[in-house]
């Protein structure tokens, strides 16, 4: 693993998105946990979708952090998580029949625990965009949130008292009217997931104090992004998590100040939001977002615009430089230009496989990021634009001189682009800096300048080792 010095006295890093989610936290999760003794995840349930690819095996995470197929690290799921225990008892299931050891997994006894009549809610209220929700992830993460901070919820450790999971649930009832909530029903469907969680169960908040004392190094793994964060996002659209290095630090017993190298990613040269809400540099906004919200999937897309593709065990493969797609990436027609980035970068969600809302990478954004997550960059997907005529950045809107959370200002915000020449070579398996085409080179140095940062790491591939130190 190349480090460059970077790690030099450091104990503790965290990665965390610094756009709205899917940036490639599970590539770098997994590259850093060879460095670690501890990954911790702090947030977030299985809303998110961390992917991993080790010599072309592909795995998507949910709960479990991306750490764990490294022999001999601690994997925890943090204080500030939510968690489905079936889904968990899934992800455990998958990883048995790969023979990946999780003997060194802990689970929070103070994680939140999401219960059906959570997903119920969800699914009802917020997860169809066209019937007015923002288009969650329908997993029940924000009725779960809703009912910790009104101190009615439900914690792992609650799972092992009969009698306080009893009373607890008889609170919750009088919120839920329209839900049948019946204790024994709940508890008798958990029952085998609770045995099969319960070896893992601890006070991970004292335990990692301990690792910190014990001088262990710790790798923090973020969830969702900084602007789907409940307390810095574009609220109401966001995730009902603090997702920034604050929340993240917190949802595993630690503070943001422990944290001596928290590392920000950024797609670059675009980025992409799934769900519903304000993405002002997204290529023609208003017909992007209804369209990604219209129940399409990358099937219908690769059909739409003739694009062969193989299907293996739901698998779907296809060139991502197919020559419809580079002429889409190119098209004048912005909504065009949009799928064609989304074609070229596979970005179809990962926990949902909807389509995600594909715009030029916010340098705005990036500046508000840094403000709250600090200067240390990764930058992400760089390879994916190969064979673009030119490449942008939004660095200014006519209505806005830095980033605000006024969904009313960012409506109607009109982009300002800095345009650089697109490249053709393939960056794929470059491991130096200097050997990246010449105007990739000064856009990273543009950025650097414009949003007072410093770019660590240039990811070009979705490989562990296809990873640009600079
Ligand atoms: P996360 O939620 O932040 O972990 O990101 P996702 O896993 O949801 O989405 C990122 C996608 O991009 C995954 O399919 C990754 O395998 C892939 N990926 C990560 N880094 C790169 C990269 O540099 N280039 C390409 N082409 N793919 C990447
Ligand atoms: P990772 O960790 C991208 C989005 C949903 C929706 C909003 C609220 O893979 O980056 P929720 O189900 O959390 O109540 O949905 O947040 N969202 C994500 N978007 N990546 C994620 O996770 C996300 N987790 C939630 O699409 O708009
Ligand atoms: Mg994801």
């Amino acid at each position: 693993m190349q480090t460059n010095k970077m790690l030099e006295n450091v104990q503790t890093i965290a990665i965390i998105d610094n756009q709205f989610g899917d940036t490639g936290k599970g590539k770098f999760s997994d590259y850093f946990s060879e460095w670690a003794d501890i990954v911790a995840r702090g947030t977030g349930g299985n809303n998110a979708g961390h992917t991993v690819v080790i010599n072309n095996k592909k795995r998507v995470f949910h709960l479990i952090p991306s750490g764990i197929t490294h022999k001999n690290k601690i994997n925890i799921l943090g204080n500030g998580m939510v968690i489905d225990l079936k889904v968990l008892t899934q992800e455990l299931d998958e990883l048995e029949k790969e023979n990946i050891s999780y003997e060194n997994l802990m689970i929070s006894e103070d994680a939140h625990v999401i219960l059906p009549y959570h997903i119920s809610k969800d699914k009802k209220k917020n997860a169809s965009q066209k019937k007015g929700g923002i288009g969650s992830t329908g997993r029940g993460i924000g009725p779960c949130y809703a009912d910790k901070i009104a101190r009615r919820g439900i914690m792992i450790r609650d799972l092992l008292d009969k009698n306080i999971f009893n009373q607890k649930i008889e609170k919750v009832k009088e919120r839920y009217p329209n839900e049948e909530i019946d204790a024994e029903i709940i508890l008798k469907e958990l029952e085998p997931f609770i045995e099969r969680i319960k070896p893992f169960i601890r006070d991970t908040i004292s335990l990692i104090h301990d690792f910190k004392k014990q001088g262990k190094k710790i790798l923090i793994e973020g969830a969702q992004g900084l602007l789907l964060s409940i307390e810095y996002g574009t609220y109401p659209y966001v995730t009902s998590s603090d997702c920034s290095i604050n929340g993240t630090a917190a949802g595993v017993g630690l503070s943001a100040k422990d944290v001596d190298l928290p590392l920000g990613i950024v797609k670059f040269p675009y980025m992409t939001r799934v769900g519903a809400g304000p993405f002002p540099s997204e290529f023609d906004t208003i017909k992007s977002e209804k369209y990604c919200a219209a129940g399409y999937n990358i099937l219908t897309e690769l059909k739409e615009y003739n694009i062969p593709y193989t299907e293996e065990n739901k698998n779907i493969k296809y060139n991502h430089y197919h020559e419809n797609i580079i002429k889409l990436m190119n098209s004048d027609d912005p909504f065009l230009q949009g799928v064609g980035i989304r074609l070229a970068g596979d970005e179809y969600g990962a926990t949902t496989g909807r389509p995600r809302r594909t715009g030029w990478t916010d340098l705005l954004l990036l500046k508000y990021a840094v403000g709250i997550n600090g200067p240390n960059i990764i930058l992400t997907k760089t390879d994916v634009i190969r064979f673009a005529k030119e490449f942008k950045f939004v660095v200014g809107y006519d209505n806005l001189k830095s980033f605000k959370r006024d969904l009313s200002i960012l409506k109607n915000s009109k982009p300002k682009f800095k345009t650089f020449t697109g490249f053709d070579e393939d960056i794929s398996e470059i491991k130096e800096y200097n050997k990246l085409p010449e105007s990739l080179k000064q856009s990273i140095e543009f950025i650097e300048e414009f949003a007072d940062c410093k770019v660590r790491i240039i990811s070009v591939g979705a490989d562990r080792n296809q990873t640009v130190f600079k």
